[in-house]
């Protein structure tokens, strides 16, 4: 296994440039498999990630070339099984289940189960395919959509915690091919559900509303190949603002969205983090030293709970009290404890972590438990005095793209070792 080896303390300096966004890319990929036709899909971030849901294509019978970045994908003659040991290594797998039930009538595929950062049910997808007309049976392990017909449907897709992302991209592909129109109340409205919904209208799809909580769906007969740019991943953009401000540097982020993140650079602001654009870049700077900041992480536009972790690493450094809830998640809160260990003074609360910061942190060995909690831990270790060792950094490659790399280009005494 690999680690990163980080000599702390130095501030990051120049110019970084945004992958594709893996969120964004992910479903894209899977609705690949709605039609016959070859899909051309660029600005697809080389990652853990994508290169396995590739995989997973393949293993339906798609065929894949995937170079510079632009994955070709033709699902010519597809089956409608995927088996465990291809979903339970990546949670986002589940999202081939509405394509396969559209084009297939039927998807048999295994549950994906829970991660460390939450029980992660799929509830709400199989809610909305059963209104589609689906019929769903939960057998070893096996979720099994069939439907003879899908049939357009309204419904209401919100749950616990708001809406859900890849629930409502399974549920909106499943209904590109129902008969009649489908409206979804309680849609997510994140960036990678509009990005989705551009790219399913560009394969023939009639979607309107993507982006807002009502999104219709008025079904077509077949979908045909497309081609699409996907959008600049919004949470690497967040954690490069992030880790230049930790590290009281100066760095010009290029080719990011800054729309996409007005909760989060709000947030900085208060922080006291200067984030100015640049023409289309953007340029993050401390305006002084950093200010505490109180954070609840919410569905889209609120604050994302994939930039809650590597908050909490910049607010460690600022003098005060910061409270950070997590609403999104119940166990996202790993990094604390590894946090600590580089001298950090967390406490958790129920769904709350009180940050007394302003402590220095002082480098340590500490382990990444999952991808953003790894960025935290990167992010606190370019801060801190001395080497922080940060291990099983796989976490970190399934999400970033060249993370190492990038940040050595910004000046950042990082190193990929292997795990002693
Ligand atoms: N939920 C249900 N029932 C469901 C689905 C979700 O109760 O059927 C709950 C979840 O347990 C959670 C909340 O709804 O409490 C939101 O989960 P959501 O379904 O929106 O999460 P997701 O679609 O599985 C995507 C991202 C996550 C990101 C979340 C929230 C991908 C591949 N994953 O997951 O990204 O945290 O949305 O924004 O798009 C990451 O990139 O590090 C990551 C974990």
């Amino acid at each position: 296994m690999e680690s990163f080896l980080i000599k702390g303390g130095v501030p990051l300096h120049g110019e970084v440039t945004i992958s594709g966004s893996k969120n964004a890319a992910l479903p894209i990929l899977a609705a690949a498999l709605l039609t016959d036709e070859p899909c051309v899909i660029r600005h697809v971030p080389d990652l853990s990630d994508t290169r396995f849901m590739v995989k997973i294509l393949e293993s339906l019978g798609a065929t894949a070339r995937f170079e510079n970045g632009t994955l070709t994908v033709r699902a010519k003659k597809i089956k409608g099984f995927a088996d465990y040991k291809l979903v339970r290594r990546m949670r986002g797998s589940i999202c081939i289940a509405g394509p396969l039930l559209a084009r297939l009538r039927t998807a048999r595929i295994s549950l994906p189960g829970g991660c460390i950062i939450g029980a992660r049910p799929i509830n709400l997808h199989l809610k909305g395919f059963a209104a589609l007309g689906a019929k769903i049976k939960i057998e070893g392990g096996y979720v099994a959509a069939t439907a003879k017909k899908l049939v357009g449907n309204s419904m209401f897709l919100g749950g616990r915690a708001g809406p859900t992302v890849l629930g409502t991209a399974n549920v909106m592909m499943a209904a590109t091919l129902a008969d009649g129109v489908t409206v979804i109340e309680s849609a997510a409205c994140e960036p990678e559900v509009v990005d989705l919904a551009k790219f399913l209208n560009a394969m023939g799809a009639q979607i309107s509303g993507a982006g807002s909580p009502t999104i219709t769906i008025t079904g077509v007969k077949k979908l045909h190949g497309a081609e699409h740019e996907v959008i600049p991943d919004r949470i690497e953009t967040a954690t490069f603002a992030i880790a230049a401000a930790a590290t009281n540097g100066e760095v010009l982020i290029q080719g990011a969205r800054a729309e996409h993140l007005r909760a989060v650079l709000d947030k900085l602001n208060e922080a006291n983090v200067a984030v100015t654009r640049r023409g289309a870049d953007l340029l993050v700077k401390r305006k002084g030293q950093l200010k505490p900041a109180d954070i609840t992480t919410l569905p889209y536009a609120g604050f994302p709970t994939d930039v809650q972790a590597q908050m909490m690493s910049l607010l460690a450094l600022a003098p005060g009290i910061s409270i950070i809830t997590e609403r999104i998640f119940e166990s996202r809160f790993m990094h604390v404890s590894e946090l600590a260990r580089l001298g950090a003074d967390i406490e958790i609360e129920g769904p709350s972590a009180i940050v007394k910061g302003g402590r220095p942190l002082s480098g340590a060995p500490v382990m990444a438990s999952d991808l953003r909690a790894s960025a935290a831990l990167v992010i606190a270790g370019l801060a801190a005095k001395g080497t922080t060792q940060v291990n099983r950094i796989y976490h970190l490659d399934r999400g970033y793209e060249k993370m190492d790399a990038k940040l050595r280009k910004l000046g950042a005494r990082i190193q990929r070792v292997e795990e002693k």
